[in-house]
């Protein structure tokens, strides 16, 4: 059996009902708003890899020491045999994590983006002969059903990406992963955590303005597919931290009092001059925080991890 198989669950036209969807809801909310699951088209993945090299945004640096150094610890108290990963992207992460997963059968990634999965897929099957990879091109956040595979199962959901999620969009997605294990199963989970201001902040505003282009780069998104008339250059990159709700917004300013046509949605969007778009939140943890949202899903924290500055964790729990 050819080691790598790809099963496309999402309709042919998802994505495009998706996003007409989306931005008809958020923008004629108040505030306006848009899902960051937009930002990764090819421009915007491209952006979010050059982030993640940026000295001000750490979370990918503090995440990838907490997996070399417990990797081992990791495969050892979960045993898997199955590996899923949540919007695996490129499996970067991911490679030093399946080296030390020694009685590895099976790697399930998920993502919505197909060529990232087909080629992370094949190099993975080639560098691992014997694993058997089965991509899926799936949404993770939508109802999700996994292969049968050989189990125990380690679901990692990895990055920090839990934190675009609204605490109530969280609890139904931590539900919804602890519908998928069964008992000696687990789930591998990567969430920033809460710090100073000004160290959140420049990991959101970064000096040479990636993170400002990778935050418009979303109107480019709606022009290109809605055919709407937004120009990013009318628009500013805002980052700020919510001390209340305990998160960054990533927001876009417009500049003047403008008026925006969306023909894909007939949709004409009026902003007031200074009026914020708001792009995403980045939600910051802490464990006692990360412990009751997982018991809430039905979840039982087992191993807590950080990096040595304790800018990140890693937390195995166990179904
Ligand atoms: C990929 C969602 C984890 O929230 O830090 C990076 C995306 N946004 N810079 C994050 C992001 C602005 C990133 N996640």
């Amino acid at each position: 059996m050819s080691p790598f198989r790809l099963t496309r669950t999402l309709p042919e036209d998802a994505t495009g009902a998706a996003l007409r969807a989306d931005v008809r809801a958020g923008l004629t909310g108040s505030p306006r708003t848009l899902p960051p699951k937009w930002f990764y088209d090819a421009r915007g993945s491209e952006l979010f890899e050059e982030i993640t090299a940026l000295p001000e945004y750490y979370p990918t640096r503090a995440e990838r020491e907490i997996l070399l150094a417990r990797a081992g610890d990791i495969a050892a108290v979960s045993g898997a045999r199955t590996l899923v990963e949540l919007g695996s992207g490129s499996s970067e992460k991911t490679r030093h994590l399946i080296a030390a997963l020694g009685g590895l059968h099976t790697y399930v990634p998920v993502d919505v983006s197909e060529s990232a999965l087909a080629g992370a897929g094949r190099a993975l099957a080639a560098e691992r002969p014997g694993l058997e990879v089965h991509a899926l091109v799936a949404d993770f956040t939508a109802k999700l059903a996994l292969p049968d595979t050989p189990g125990p199962r380690l679901v990692a959901f990895l990055g920090g990406t839990i934190g675009n999620l609204l605490p109530a969009e969280r609890a139904a997605f931590l539900a919804s992963v602890r519908a998928l294990l069964v008992p000696g199963d687990a789930l591998l989970l990567g969430t920033d955590l809460v710090k100073d201001e000004k160290t959140l902040v420049r990991a959101y505003d970064d000096a040479a303005g990636v993170t400002a282009a990778f935050n418009k780069n979303v109107l480019a998104v709606l022009d290109r597919e809605l055919g709407a008339d937004f120009d990013p250059d009318a628009f500013d990159h805002v980052a700020l931290w919510d001390a209340e709700h305990e998160w960054i917004e990533m927001r876009l300013r417009s500049r003047t009092a403008q008026s925006v046509k969306i023909p894909a949605l007939e949709l004409v969007v009026d902003f007031a001059e200074g009026e914020e778009l708001r792009t995403e939140v980045s939600a910051k943890f802490r464990q006692e925080g990360v412990r009751a949202e997982l018991a809430a899903a039905g979840l039982d924290l087992a191993r807590w991890w950080t990096d040595e500055e304790g800018r990140f964790a890693l937390s195995l729990s166990v179904a």
